[in-house]
């Protein structure tokens, strides 16, 4: 039988359905390893520029699927949005990364509760429309935040430097300050993501950058359940809508987010065993990911064996083909055709 629409293979997959060969997407797909992405953010002028222009972040967030005939695409935009719009000066300085100024501090917090994002934030909402519009049915778009406890480390760190320590003292000497700028970013979150969904998007992946390193009970207190609650709270109000989840760096306590019933899928970085996340995490949750973004640099062999050995290794499960980390600047894009190539070897 025909269908006029085909569910996309991606989203089949994040509901827990097996296929023959896993879907694929990458992080950080767009970006400068590309250089039509380089092309369009020179015309944009800045980073930021391209953030806030609808045509051209959709068009850089179709680059890719367009290349590669990724399965899915994800919005073009960042996750230091959030405390721009509650007010925080963000630039990107050459070779050192994102920069938040000043340092949010306690006497911020009531103004922020207070601050309306809505407006800065609509032209990303727009990007979402547009981008949904121009996708082909079987392509998924994914919306997409960074978690309060990655968003804070910049927000708290102000210098490049963005250091997960300094946010970690602070937590042990100030937790209501900590508690309090958590539960903005929450509910500042929510709004981010519901807005996402409205526009389009088809599911979400929260980002928890520097969730690593935090002893179990902060974990818990500032990611686990932070990103618990702004799922659960997306999803009351956007029924049906698949969350995923990354908190980069937490090692054996991945099988907690995984354990979660709330979340669709748990991305998985490039420090995580692959048989130890097949045994532990796929009978919870759809894995995706795994794979160093360092062999994309590398290619070859190595990167070819690589791959197929981490797809082989979830065989029979739901599991999503992506890397463990972002893809670098230095990436050839023809080895990112390559790995598409190999996720689908076994469908012809
Ligand atoms: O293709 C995609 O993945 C979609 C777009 C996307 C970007 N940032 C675009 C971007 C996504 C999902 C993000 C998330 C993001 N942003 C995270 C979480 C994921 C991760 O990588 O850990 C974090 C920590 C950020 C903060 C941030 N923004 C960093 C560390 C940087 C890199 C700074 C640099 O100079 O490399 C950015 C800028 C940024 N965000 C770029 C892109 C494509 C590079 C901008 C450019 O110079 O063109």
């Amino acid at each position: 039988m025909n269908f006029p629409q085909s569910k996309s293979a991606f989203l089949q997959v994040l509901s827990g359905e097996v296929r023959e060969t896993p879907p694929v997407w990458f992080m950080r797909q767009a970006g400068r390893y590309l250089p039509e992405y380089r092309d369009v953010r020179a015309k944009a002028g800045s980073f930021l520029d391209l953030c806030f222009s609808p045509d051209l972040a959709s068009e850089v967030t179709l680059q890719p699927i367009r290349r590669f005939d990724f399965d899915a695409a994800i919005l073009f935009a960042d996750i230091l949005l959030i405390p721009m719009a509650l007010g925080q000066h963000l630039s990107f300085v050459e070779g050192e990364g994102p920069r938040l100024d000043p340092p949010v501090g306690p006497a911020d917090i009531d103004r922020f509760r207070e601050r309306d994002i809505s407006q800065i934030l609509a032209p990303v909402y727009e990007t979402v429309r547009k981008t949904r519009a121009a996708l082909a049915p079987d392509k998924a778009l994914i919306g997409f935040a960074g978690a309060p406890w990655t968003v804070g480390v910049y927000m708290l760190a102000g210098g490049p430097s963005r250091d997960p320590v300094a946010l970690r003292a602070i937590a042990y000497e100030n937790p209501a300050f900590i508690d309090a700028l958590i539960e903005i970013l929450v509910d500042k979150t929510v709004e981010y993501l519901v807005a996402q969904v409205a526009a389009g998007a088809d599911a979400l992946q929260i980002f928890d950058t520097w969730a690593g390193g935090l002893p179990e009970d902060l974990l818990r207190r500032f990611s686990l359940e932070p990103m618990t609650e702004i799922a659960r709270r997306v999803k009351a109000i956007c029924p049906g809508t698949p969350v995923m989840v990354f908190p980069r760096g937490v090692g054996a306590m991945v099988a907690e987010y995984a354990a979660s019933d709330v979340y669709d899928a748990v991305s998985i970085d490039a420090s995580t065993s692959w048989d130890w996340a097949r045994k532990t995490l796929s009978p919870h949750a759809v894995v995706q990911g795994g794979l160093d973004p360092l062999l994309t640099v590398a290619g070859g062999e190595t990167m070819e064996k690589a791959a197929r050995a981490l797809i082989s290794t979830f065989e029979g499960t739901p599991y999503i083909f992506n890397l463990g980390h972002g893809l670098t600047p230095q990436t050839p894009p023809e080895n990112v055709a390559r790995l598409v190539e190999i996720a689908r070897e076994g469908r012809r």
